[in-house]
Order: structure tokens, then sequence, then C-alpha cells
């Protein structure tokens, strides 16, 4: 079980602080704790009750309450990292001089965590010469800044000045938690070690088609391979998901072949292969489709009381990729699995990968326990990563962000 480390979400006063909740709620699902201290001006554009109850910790927001506990610099000299999402423009100018005319501005003088921060503003104001001036300042201190995105701006314009996705926000900021010391230089150059490399990443659960209206398909919502994609990203990776009918979104800085069947997604990974140094195949593919399908829908007046399909075994994607690697491409799979027994759960890994012939196998129980839901669909997941002897290299539990992050640090 993992210390819980103690991570201060910073909120200031940009339409973006709404997105803010989600940050929040992905660091509390990871089993951290989290302190948000929301200035007065993102109160205007976010309720506290909702922060409160999503962090489950009170919202400090006043640099006048708590005197006696010295509040104002107690959170900062308690923080293992401060997030700010979204940093305005007036914040980030504040943070650039040291200013410390309010609760946030005296936490992050007062810490000696690491800072990551998530600007979001109009793009006049991030191009302004002003705010490239203190943005290149706080880099220059080892400030870790995420995006911001291009897209939709609050209006009706668009261009840079978005504030980078949530889920994005929450790999970097992990990323910078998990395996950097408070030094700002070490944080940039670990945040980016997989720069450059190409990594292909399959997502979701196929459909195989049995008449015009139905398929057979699978619980998978895409949860874990969508972390991977964004953590490889926030990695500095040049990432292309092949996505198969997922439950999430995907953050638009992700280019994204969609696919629905198992035929569908091997064509998909076999043409981009060739380009990949790392192939993820964390898609749920099904074993069999159906021999044929129907054209019209399959009536129940037809078929009476039983209906028997027939079924025809799919290619297995990952063994003809693994087959067919180049030297240097590394080959990572999965294999959820619902066997209870933890020994022979991997003994099933073990047996899998020496089949398969990829170079890493990402084990996780799926399925029911103890009433509830493991695995598919959950926010959650629990991983034992084999090699190819069958050897443990690694072993994570947490959110699917933190999760990917281990998985990634393989190929780091
Ligand atoms: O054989 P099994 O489905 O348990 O193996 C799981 C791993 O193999 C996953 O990485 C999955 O993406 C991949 N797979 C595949 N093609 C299939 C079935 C599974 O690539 N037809």
């Amino acid at each position: 079980m993992k210390t819980p480390r103690t991570i201060v979400v910073g909120i200031t006063g940009g339409i973006a602080a709404y997105k803010a909740v989600n940050i929040v709620r992905a660091f509390v699902l990871n089993g951290d704790s989290v302190h948000v201290i929301a200035t007065a001006a993102a109160l205007r554009f976010i309720g506290k009750p909702t922060l409160e109850a999503i962090s489950r910790n009170p919202v400090h927001t006043d640099l006048y309450e708590g005197v006696a506990e010295v509040r104002h610099v107690a959170i900062g000299q308690g923080a293992d990292l401060i997030v700010v999402a979204p940093a305005t423009a007036n914040s980030i100018a504040k943070l650039a001089v040291g200013l410390a005319d309010d609760l946030l501005g005296n936490t992050i003088l007062a810490s000696r965590a690491p800072l990551v921060i998530a600007p979001a503003m109009h793009t006049e104001m991030w191009t302004n010469p002003a705010t490239v001036a203190n943005v290149a300042v706080l880099r220059s201190r080892g400030v870790t800044i995420v995006g911001p995105g291009v897209g939709r701006l609050t209006g009706t314009d668009s261009g840079t000045g978005r504030m980078e996705e949530p889920e994005t926000i929450v790999a970097v900021a992990l990323a910078v938690l998990d395996r950097t010391s408070p030094a700002g230089e070490a944080a940039a150059s670990v945040l980016h070690d997989l720069t450059g490399r190409r990594v292909l990443i399959s997502a979701g659960g196929t459909r195989e088609p049995l008449d015009p209206v139905r398929f057979l398909g699978n619980r998978s919502s895409g949860r874990q391979g969508v972390a991977l994609a964004q953590a490889a990203l926030a990695r500095g990776a040049v990432v292309t998901l092949v996505a198969a009918n997922l439950e999430v979104p995907v953050p638009t800085s992700i280019t994204t072949v969609m696919v629905t069947s198992a035929l569908e997604m091997q064509e998909a990974m076999t043409t981009a292969a060739s380009a990949a140094d790392v192939i993820i195949m964390a898609a749920a593919v099904a074993d069999y489709r159906p021999t044929a399908v129907q054209h019209g829908k399959i009536k129940k007046e037809e078929a009476g009381d039983t209906l028997t399909l027939e079924l025809v075994k799919n290619p297995d994607i990952l063994a003809g990729l693994s087959a067919t690697s180049r030297p240097g491409q590394v080959i990572i799979g999965f294999a959820a699995e619902t066997e209870a027994d933890a020994d022979r759960l991997l003994n099933l890994g073990r047996e899998k990968i020496s089949r398969k012939g990829c170079d890493f196998l990402v084990v996780n129980r799926v399925g029911y326990v103890d009433g509830e839901t493991v695995g598919f669909g959950t926010e959650r997941n629990t991983v034992t990563v084999l090699d190819r002897h069958g050897v443990i290299v690694n072993e994570a539990a947490g959110s699917k962000m933190s999760v990917a992050n281990c998985i990634l640090d393989l190929i780091g």
C-alpha cells in the first residue's frame, strides 16, 4: 500500500476552473491527499462545496483564517507537490515576481515542493510579451508548465491558450511526483524521457458485428489505453492511438485511428507498426467473430427458442506484431484474467507471454471481486508486469494514469 502524498491544488480565476474538479478527483482516486486553495476569483467560477466534497478536505481561500496554526506557511511546508490549474495570466505574473498577497501566493512561496502549472487564457494574453517573459522566468526556476493546448477558447474564438486536458495535467503532475526530487531541472529531464519515441497504443474493446444492429462486445472502456496515450504524450512521445469503441474522450493532441472490429484493428495496427518504436496492445480484442454477418436483422420469429451462432477465431494481433517486430522495437501486451489466486494469475500470464512472444506482459485481474467491478470500466487498476522470461519487473496499483506511468517506466 503506498503512502498518500499531499498535493496542493491551487485554482485561480479563469473559466477553466470548473475543470479543476476533475484534476482534484483524479488525485484523490490515485490515493493522494488533496488540499485545494482557491483564490477569491476562482470561487466566482466554481463552488467551494463542490471542491470540498471532491477533495474530501476543507477548501482554503482566506489568508486571515487559521492564523493560529500559521496556515499561510503550514500548507506549503506540508506539500509534496503544488499544482496550479488553471493558472491565469495574472496569477503567472504574480508567481513570476513572488507576490504573496493571497493564501495561494503565500503557500507557494513557503513551499519547497515542485510546482506544476497549467496556464489558461486567451491567445493574445498568452502571446503577450509580458506573459512570455513571466513564463520564461518560471521555467528557468524549474516550474513545470503543462500546455496550454490549442482549441476552442471561451467565446467564439479558438487558438493557443486552452487549458491542457485534466488527464494530461494529472499525468504530468504524477510523473513529477513519482519520479523526481523537488529539483525542477531533474523534473524537466525525467518528464521528457520518451521525447521523440514513437508509441503506438491500442485501446478499448472490439465489437464483432452479427447483423446490421447487433454485435458481440466486451466491457472494456478504453480508460487504461487512453491513460497510457496521455502519459506517453506528457513524457514527450509521439503517440498514435488505435481506438475501438471508447467510453472516454481522447485529447485532441493525440493522433487517433478509430476502428470497430478486431479485423479493422489488425489492419490499423499492422499499418502503423512499422513506424513505431514501442507498441502497447491495451485493447480487449474479441477472440472470435461471427462467421457470417447477416445482411438483415436476425428475427426471433425465424430463429425460434434457441439461436446458435457460429464463430470463427480472430487473428491474434499481438502475436502477429511480435512475430514480425523489428530489432529494437518494444512490444507490450495485456492479460486481463478473472483468476482470483495471485500465483495462478501470474502463471497464466507466464504462459501467455510465451505464446504471444511480446517483450512485456501487463497482467491484471478483471471481473467482480467482493461485489465490486475491478479492471474493466473502473477508474483504478492493479497490475503486475512480467518480462519475456516470466520475471516480475514492475507492480502498480492506483489510478489508471499512475499505472500507465509505471508501464512506461519500462521503456523510459
Ligand atoms: O489472448 P488474450 O486475449 O488473453 O491476450 C490479451 C492480449 O492480446 C492483449 O494485449 C490483447 O490486446 C491482445 N490480443 C490481440 N489479438 C487478439 C486477442 C488478444 O492482439 N485476437
